[in-house]
Protein backbone atom coordinates (compact mmCIF):
# COMPACT_ATOMS: atom_id res chain seq x y z
CA UNK A 1 0.00 0.00 0.00
CA UNK A 2 0.92 3.45 -0.74
CA UNK A 3 1.42 5.71 1.75
CA UNK A 4 1.37 10.18 1.68
CA UNK A 5 4.14 12.00 3.31
CA UNK A 6 4.08 15.49 3.44
CA UNK A 7 7.22 16.19 5.70
CA UNK A 8 8.16 20.18 6.36
CA UNK A 9 10.73 22.62 8.12
CA UNK A 10 11.63 26.53 8.02
CA UNK A 11 15.25 25.72 7.02
CA UNK A 12 15.78 30.04 6.50
CA UNK A 13 13.43 32.74 5.39
CA UNK A 14 13.87 34.64 2.36
CA UNK A 15 13.49 37.96 3.33
CA UNK A 16 12.79 37.53 7.14
CA UNK A 17 10.28 35.06 7.15
CA UNK A 18 8.32 35.64 4.56
CA UNK A 19 9.46 33.27 1.60
CA UNK A 20 11.79 30.14 0.91
CA UNK A 21 15.38 31.09 -1.57
CA UNK A 22 14.90 29.39 -5.00
CA UNK A 23 18.16 27.95 -4.15
CA UNK A 24 16.51 25.95 -1.92
CA UNK A 25 13.93 24.78 -3.60
CA UNK A 26 16.17 24.12 -6.22
CA UNK A 27 18.02 21.77 -4.23
CA UNK A 28 15.40 20.22 -2.37
CA UNK A 29 13.86 19.14 -5.88
CA UNK A 30 17.00 17.74 -7.28
CA UNK A 31 16.88 15.61 -4.45
CA UNK A 32 13.84 14.48 -4.83
CA UNK A 33 14.16 13.47 -8.23
CA UNK A 34 17.26 11.57 -7.63
CA UNK A 35 15.08 9.45 -4.96
CA UNK A 36 11.85 8.92 -7.55
CA UNK A 37 11.47 5.74 -8.74
CA UNK A 38 14.12 4.61 -5.37
CA UNK A 39 13.11 5.26 -1.70
CA UNK A 40 10.48 7.26 -3.88
CA UNK A 41 7.25 6.31 -5.84
CA UNK A 42 7.26 10.22 -6.70
CA UNK A 43 7.89 13.00 -5.26
CA UNK A 44 7.09 17.32 -5.33
CA UNK A 45 8.82 20.06 -3.71
CA UNK A 46 6.19 23.10 -2.56
CA UNK A 47 6.07 26.27 -0.58
CA UNK A 48 4.23 28.41 1.84
CA UNK A 49 5.90 31.37 3.31
CA UNK A 50 9.41 30.47 4.79
CA UNK A 51 8.76 26.67 4.84
CA UNK A 52 9.77 24.00 3.11
CA UNK A 53 7.17 20.63 2.37
CA UNK A 54 8.35 17.40 0.65
CA UNK A 55 5.63 15.93 -0.66
CA UNK A 56 6.09 11.88 -1.29
CA UNK A 57 4.20 8.78 -2.32
CA UNK A 58 6.70 5.81 -1.35
CA UNK A 59 5.84 2.11 -0.15
CA UNK A 60 8.05 2.32 3.42
CA UNK A 61 4.61 3.13 5.51
CA UNK A 62 4.44 6.33 8.37
CA UNK A 63 7.24 6.58 10.28
CA UNK A 64 9.77 5.22 7.86
CA UNK A 65 13.45 5.67 9.19
CA UNK A 66 14.38 5.71 5.63
CA UNK A 67 11.79 7.93 4.39
CA UNK A 68 12.13 10.63 7.58
CA UNK A 69 16.21 10.41 7.36
CA UNK A 70 16.16 11.07 3.54
CA UNK A 71 14.15 14.41 4.28
CA UNK A 72 16.48 15.46 7.26
CA UNK A 73 19.25 15.28 4.70
CA UNK A 74 17.29 17.69 2.39
CA UNK A 75 16.48 20.06 5.17
CA UNK A 76 20.19 20.21 6.14
CA UNK A 77 20.78 20.74 2.76
CA UNK A 78 18.67 23.65 2.51
CA UNK A 79 20.16 24.90 5.99
CA UNK A 80 23.80 25.12 4.17
CA UNK A 81 22.03 26.99 1.38
CA UNK A 82 20.10 29.41 3.64
CA UNK A 83 23.38 29.45 6.12
CA UNK A 84 26.05 30.61 2.70
CA UNK A 85 22.88 33.34 1.78
CA UNK A 86 22.71 34.52 5.40
CA UNK A 87 19.30 33.97 5.59
CA UNK A 88 17.21 34.58 8.55
CA UNK A 89 16.70 32.05 11.00
CA UNK A 90 19.06 29.23 8.66
CA UNK A 91 17.92 25.79 10.63
CA UNK A 92 15.34 27.21 12.84
CA UNK A 93 13.08 23.90 12.84
CA UNK A 94 16.23 21.72 12.99
CA UNK A 95 16.22 21.01 16.91
CA UNK A 96 18.74 18.54 16.90
CA UNK A 97 21.85 17.98 14.57
CA UNK A 98 21.72 13.55 15.26
CA UNK A 99 19.25 11.85 13.55
CA UNK A 100 17.54 8.83 15.51
CA UNK A 101 15.01 6.81 13.93
CA UNK A 102 12.31 9.03 12.56
CA UNK A 103 11.28 12.79 12.55
CA UNK A 104 9.00 12.68 16.01
CA UNK A 105 10.22 15.35 18.26
CA UNK A 106 13.15 16.65 15.61
CA UNK A 107 11.44 19.90 14.41
CA UNK A 108 10.41 19.00 11.31
CA UNK A 109 6.41 18.69 11.01
CA UNK A 110 4.91 15.57 8.82
CA UNK A 111 1.58 14.26 7.87
CA UNK A 112 1.60 10.88 7.04
CA UNK A 113 -1.36 8.69 5.31
CA UNK A 114 -1.44 4.98 4.42
CA UNK A 115 -4.07 4.01 1.94
CA UNK A 116 -4.94 1.00 -0.38
CA UNK A 117 -5.52 3.67 -3.41
CA UNK A 118 -8.64 3.57 -4.99
CA UNK A 119 -9.17 3.82 -9.09
CA UNK A 120 -9.21 7.68 -8.90
CA UNK A 121 -7.38 8.48 -5.96
CA UNK A 122 -8.44 12.44 -5.23
CA UNK A 123 -6.38 14.15 -2.55
CA UNK A 124 -5.86 17.97 -0.97
CA UNK A 125 -2.43 18.70 0.81
CA UNK A 126 -2.94 21.93 2.82
CA UNK A 127 0.36 24.05 3.98
CA UNK A 128 0.26 26.84 5.96
CA UNK A 129 2.51 29.61 7.09
CA UNK A 130 2.50 31.84 10.10
CA UNK A 131 -0.13 29.25 12.17
CA UNK A 132 0.16 26.18 14.73
CA UNK A 133 -1.01 22.96 14.26
CA UNK A 134 -4.97 23.47 15.56
CA UNK A 135 -5.62 26.17 12.82
CA UNK A 136 -6.72 22.80 10.82
CA UNK A 137 -9.67 21.87 13.80
CA UNK A 138 -12.82 24.49 12.19
CA UNK A 139 -12.15 23.63 9.03
CA UNK A 140 -12.37 19.25 9.30
CA UNK A 141 -15.37 19.79 11.59
CA UNK A 142 -17.00 21.60 9.20
CA UNK A 143 -15.79 19.23 6.60
CA UNK A 144 -16.63 16.19 8.25
CA UNK A 145 -19.55 17.23 11.01
CA UNK A 146 -21.00 20.03 9.21
CA UNK A 147 -24.07 19.02 6.89
CA UNK A 148 -24.66 23.11 6.04
CA UNK A 149 -21.09 22.67 4.61
CA UNK A 150 -21.10 19.24 3.21
CA UNK A 151 -24.19 18.42 1.47
CA UNK A 152 -22.50 14.77 1.24
CA UNK A 153 -23.57 14.35 4.42
CA UNK A 154 -27.40 14.39 4.00
CA UNK A 155 -27.19 13.30 0.53
CA UNK A 156 -24.36 10.57 -0.03
CA UNK A 157 -25.58 7.18 1.20
CA UNK A 158 -21.45 6.18 2.10
CA UNK A 159 -21.30 9.61 4.21
CA UNK A 160 -24.61 9.57 6.01
CA UNK A 161 -23.27 7.05 9.23
CA UNK A 162 -20.46 9.74 9.50
CA UNK A 163 -16.92 10.21 10.80
CA UNK A 164 -14.66 9.50 13.57
CA UNK A 165 -11.94 11.89 14.24
CA UNK A 166 -8.91 11.44 16.23
CA UNK A 167 -7.64 14.02 19.14
CA UNK A 168 -4.71 14.93 20.34
CA UNK A 169 -3.82 16.50 23.91
CA UNK A 170 -0.56 18.39 23.47
CA UNK A 171 -0.20 19.27 27.07
CA UNK A 172 -1.07 16.16 28.39
CA UNK A 173 0.29 13.97 25.22
CA UNK A 174 -2.88 11.69 25.23
CA UNK A 175 -5.72 11.06 22.56
CA UNK A 176 -8.75 10.50 22.53
CA UNK A 177 -11.54 9.14 19.80
CA UNK A 178 -15.09 10.80 18.78
CA UNK A 179 -17.94 9.56 16.74
CA UNK A 180 -19.85 11.95 15.04
CA UNK A 181 -22.74 13.32 14.76
CA UNK A 182 -23.08 11.11 18.33
CA UNK A 183 -19.95 12.96 20.24
CA UNK A 184 -20.23 16.40 18.00
CA UNK A 185 -20.77 18.53 20.72
CA UNK A 186 -18.39 16.61 23.24
CA UNK A 187 -15.67 17.65 20.01
CA UNK A 188 -16.78 20.55 19.76
CA UNK A 189 -16.04 21.15 23.41
CA UNK A 190 -12.35 20.14 22.83
CA UNK A 191 -11.48 21.28 19.45
CA UNK A 192 -12.79 25.36 20.49
CA UNK A 193 -9.90 25.55 22.02
CA UNK A 194 -7.08 24.51 19.37
CA UNK A 195 -4.04 25.21 21.53
CA UNK A 196 -4.36 23.15 23.38
CA UNK A 197 -6.74 19.87 21.39
CA UNK A 198 -5.65 19.30 17.74
CA UNK A 199 -7.20 17.38 15.34
CA UNK A 200 -4.75 14.22 14.04
CA UNK A 201 -6.89 12.28 11.60
CA UNK A 202 -10.57 11.48 10.75
CA UNK A 203 -11.77 7.90 9.50
CA UNK A 204 -14.66 7.16 7.65
CA UNK A 205 -17.21 5.20 9.59
CA UNK A 206 -18.87 3.74 6.45
CA UNK A 207 -15.62 2.38 4.68
CA UNK A 208 -13.30 2.69 7.62
CA UNK A 209 -10.79 4.54 5.13
CA UNK A 210 -8.49 7.27 6.96
CA UNK A 211 -9.64 10.57 5.13
CA UNK A 212 -7.43 12.42 7.16
CA UNK A 213 -3.87 12.90 8.20
CA UNK A 214 -2.29 16.24 9.73
CA UNK A 215 0.54 17.55 11.22
CA UNK A 216 0.10 18.19 14.96
CA UNK A 217 3.35 18.94 16.85
CA UNK A 218 4.06 21.99 18.54
CA UNK A 219 7.88 23.07 18.71
CA UNK A 220 7.71 25.36 21.82
CA UNK A 221 6.34 22.28 23.83
CA UNK A 222 9.07 20.36 22.85
CA UNK A 223 11.96 22.84 22.79
CA UNK A 224 10.62 24.72 25.69
CA UNK A 225 11.44 28.05 24.07
CA UNK A 226 10.04 30.05 21.37
CA UNK A 227 10.95 28.43 17.97
CA UNK A 228 8.26 30.19 15.45
CA UNK A 229 5.02 28.52 15.23
CA UNK A 230 4.52 24.82 13.88
CA UNK A 231 3.30 25.95 10.19
CA UNK A 232 1.43 23.00 9.79
CA UNK A 233 0.57 20.69 7.06
CA UNK A 234 -2.51 18.58 6.14
CA UNK A 235 -3.67 15.40 3.91
CA UNK A 236 -7.58 14.95 2.81
CA UNK A 237 -8.23 12.06 0.59
CA UNK A 238 -11.82 13.37 -1.30
CA UNK A 239 -14.57 11.97 -3.28
CA UNK A 240 -16.53 8.68 -3.15
CA UNK A 241 -17.68 8.47 0.21
CA UNK A 242 -15.80 11.35 1.45
CA UNK A 243 -16.11 15.14 0.88
CA UNK A 244 -16.00 15.91 -2.53
CA UNK A 245 -13.38 18.58 -3.20
CA UNK A 246 -15.68 21.27 -3.29
CA UNK A 247 -16.99 20.76 -0.15
CA UNK A 248 -13.05 20.11 1.05
CA UNK A 249 -12.08 23.54 0.20
CA UNK A 250 -15.32 25.48 1.27
CA UNK A 251 -14.77 26.33 4.92
CA UNK A 252 -12.21 28.00 3.57
CA UNK A 253 -13.94 30.83 2.02
CA UNK A 254 -14.75 32.50 5.91
CA UNK A 255 -11.03 33.42 7.12
CA UNK A 256 -11.27 32.35 10.52
CA UNK A 257 -9.28 33.62 13.23
CA UNK A 258 -5.98 31.52 14.20
CA UNK A 259 -3.26 32.01 16.51
CA UNK A 260 0.07 32.87 14.88
CA UNK A 261 1.08 35.89 12.51
CA UNK A 262 4.01 38.17 13.91
CA UNK A 263 6.54 36.38 16.18
CA UNK A 264 3.36 33.65 16.55
CA UNK A 265 1.61 36.00 18.97
CA UNK A 266 -1.61 37.43 17.54
CA UNK A 267 -4.67 35.94 16.35
CA UNK A 268 -5.20 37.24 12.86
CA UNK A 269 -7.54 35.66 10.10
CA UNK A 270 -6.24 33.02 7.91
CA UNK A 271 -6.18 34.06 3.95
CA UNK A 272 -7.04 31.27 1.48
CA UNK A 273 -4.21 31.77 -1.33
CA UNK A 274 -2.96 31.04 -4.56
CA UNK A 275 0.42 29.22 -4.55
CA UNK A 276 2.44 32.51 -5.82
CA UNK A 277 0.95 35.13 -2.65
CA UNK A 278 1.67 32.97 -0.18
CA UNK A 279 4.59 34.88 1.01
CA UNK A 280 2.60 37.08 4.28
CA UNK A 281 5.34 40.41 4.63
CA UNK A 282 2.50 42.89 6.49
CA UNK A 283 3.20 42.34 10.32
CA UNK A 284 4.28 38.70 9.10
CA UNK A 285 0.83 38.11 8.44
CA UNK A 286 -1.86 37.35 7.71
CA UNK A 287 -1.27 34.11 7.98
CA UNK A 288 -1.42 31.96 4.64
CA UNK A 289 -2.91 28.60 3.44
CA UNK A 290 -2.53 27.22 0.03
CA UNK A 291 -3.73 23.41 -1.39
CA UNK A 292 -2.12 22.00 -3.71
CA UNK A 293 -4.43 19.05 -5.56
CA UNK A 294 -3.30 15.54 -6.81
CA UNK A 295 -5.16 12.43 -8.36
CA UNK A 296 -2.81 9.77 -7.28
CA UNK A 297 -2.26 6.94 -10.28
CA UNK A 298 0.12 4.26 -9.38
CA UNK A 299 1.56 6.18 -6.75
CA UNK A 300 2.40 8.90 -9.17
CA UNK A 301 1.34 12.46 -7.82
CA UNK A 302 -0.40 13.33 -10.71
CA UNK A 303 -0.90 17.28 -10.28
CA UNK A 304 -0.26 20.01 -8.57
CA UNK A 305 -3.44 22.17 -9.24
CA UNK A 306 -3.04 25.03 -7.33
CA UNK A 307 -6.95 24.77 -5.20
CA UNK A 308 -7.27 28.22 -4.25
CA UNK A 309 -6.01 30.21 -7.27
CA UNK A 310 -9.64 31.06 -7.93
CA UNK A 311 -11.45 34.22 -7.65
CA UNK A 312 -14.62 32.55 -5.38
CA UNK A 313 -11.99 33.15 -2.84
CA UNK A 314 -11.50 36.60 -3.20
CA UNK A 315 -14.08 37.40 -0.92
CA UNK A 316 -12.41 35.45 1.67
CA UNK A 317 -9.28 37.60 1.32
CA UNK A 318 -10.93 40.78 1.06
CA UNK A 319 -12.13 39.63 4.37
CA UNK A 320 -8.92 38.37 5.48
CA UNK A 321 -7.28 42.05 4.91
CA UNK A 322 -10.52 43.61 6.52
CA UNK A 323 -10.32 41.65 10.08
CA UNK A 324 -6.54 42.15 10.09
CA UNK A 325 -7.24 46.02 10.01
CA UNK A 326 -9.31 45.82 12.35
CA UNK A 327 -7.45 43.58 14.66
CA UNK A 328 -4.29 45.54 14.06
CA UNK A 329 -5.35 48.70 15.31
CA UNK A 330 -5.73 46.55 19.14
CA UNK A 331 -2.05 46.70 19.17
CA UNK A 332 -0.64 45.17 21.92
CA UNK A 333 -3.90 44.43 23.49
CA UNK A 334 -5.82 41.17 23.64
CA UNK A 335 -7.97 39.84 21.58
CA UNK A 336 -5.36 40.49 18.98
CA UNK A 337 -2.51 39.40 20.87
CA UNK A 338 -2.82 36.25 22.22
CA UNK A 339 -3.64 35.64 26.03
CA UNK A 340 -0.17 35.23 28.33
CA UNK A 341 -0.22 31.49 28.62
CA UNK A 342 -0.26 31.29 24.90
CA UNK A 343 2.35 33.95 24.76
CA UNK A 344 5.60 32.39 22.86
CA UNK A 345 7.90 35.00 21.65
CA UNK A 346 8.23 36.94 24.84
CA UNK A 347 10.43 38.62 27.13
CA UNK A 348 7.78 37.81 29.79
CA UNK A 349 9.84 36.30 32.49
CA UNK A 350 12.52 39.05 31.96
CA UNK A 351 10.15 41.51 32.28
CA UNK A 352 9.00 40.19 35.53
CA UNK A 353 12.02 39.64 36.95
CA UNK A 354 12.96 43.53 36.32
CA UNK A 355 9.88 44.70 37.74
CA UNK A 356 9.33 42.12 40.86
CA UNK A 357 10.36 44.70 43.51
CA UNK A 358 8.48 47.48 41.99
CA UNK A 359 4.88 45.40 42.84
CA UNK A 360 3.09 46.07 46.11
CA UNK A 361 0.23 44.62 47.77
CA UNK A 362 -2.84 45.97 47.54
CA UNK A 363 -4.51 47.23 50.42
CA UNK A 364 -6.16 44.39 52.62
CA UNK A 365 -9.73 44.38 54.81
CA UNK A 366 -7.45 45.33 57.84
CA UNK A 367 -6.99 48.66 56.14
CA UNK A 368 -9.50 50.98 57.63
CA UNK A 369 -10.59 52.80 54.79
CA UNK A 370 -12.08 49.82 53.36
CA UNK A 371 -14.10 47.99 56.69
CA UNK A 372 -17.81 47.83 56.56
CA UNK A 373 -17.65 50.53 59.31
CA UNK A 374 -15.64 53.00 57.98
CA UNK A 375 -17.94 52.66 54.49
CA UNK A 376 -20.66 53.08 57.14
CA UNK A 377 -19.39 55.80 58.82
CA UNK A 378 -18.69 57.62 55.59
CA UNK A 379 -22.51 57.09 54.36
CA UNK A 380 -23.62 58.49 57.10
CA UNK A 381 -21.85 61.82 57.02
CA UNK A 382 -22.80 62.08 53.62
CA UNK A 383 -25.96 61.26 54.58
CA UNK A 384 -26.00 64.28 57.39
CA UNK A 385 -24.38 66.50 54.56
CA UNK A 386 -27.50 66.48 52.39
P1 LIG B 1 -18.74 11.38 -5.54
O1 LIG B 1 -19.77 10.91 -4.60
O2 LIG B 1 -18.50 10.47 -6.70
O3 LIG B 1 -17.47 11.77 -4.87
O4 LIG B 1 -19.30 12.73 -6.25
C1 LIG B 1 -19.61 13.85 -5.52
C2 LIG B 1 -19.18 15.04 -6.27
O5 LIG B 1 -18.19 15.04 -6.97
C3 LIG B 1 -19.98 16.26 -6.07
O6 LIG B 1 -19.34 17.40 -6.56
P1 LIG C 1 7.76 31.31 11.22
O1 LIG C 1 7.23 30.33 12.23
O2 LIG C 1 7.00 31.22 9.93
O3 LIG C 1 9.22 31.18 11.04
O4 LIG C 1 7.44 32.77 11.76
C1 LIG C 1 8.08 33.15 12.93
C2 LIG C 1 7.80 34.54 13.35
O5 LIG C 1 8.32 34.98 14.35
C3 LIG C 1 6.91 35.38 12.57
O6 LIG C 1 6.87 36.69 13.06
MG1 LIG D 1 10.72 31.40 9.86
MG1 LIG E 1 6.85 29.58 8.70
Amino acid sequence: MPTLSIIKADTGGFVGHCAVHPDMVEEATRRVEAARGDLLLDGKVATCGDDLALIMTHEHGPDAAAVHSFAWDVFHATTRIARDLGLYGAGQDLLSDAFSGNLRGMGPGYAELEFAERPSETVLCFLADKTEPGAWNLPLFRMFADPFTTAGLVIDAKMHAGFQFEVYDLYQEKRIVFDCPADMYDLLMYIGAPARYVLHSVTSKTSAEQAVATSTQRLSLIAGRYVGKDDPVMIVRCQSGLPAVGEALEPFALAYTVAGSMRGSHHAPLMPVAAAQAHPSRFDGPPRVVCLGFQISGGRLIGPRDMFDDPAFDRARAQANEVMDYLRRHGPFEPHRLGLDELEYTTMPALEDRLSDRWQPLPTAATPATTPAAAAERHAAAAGRR
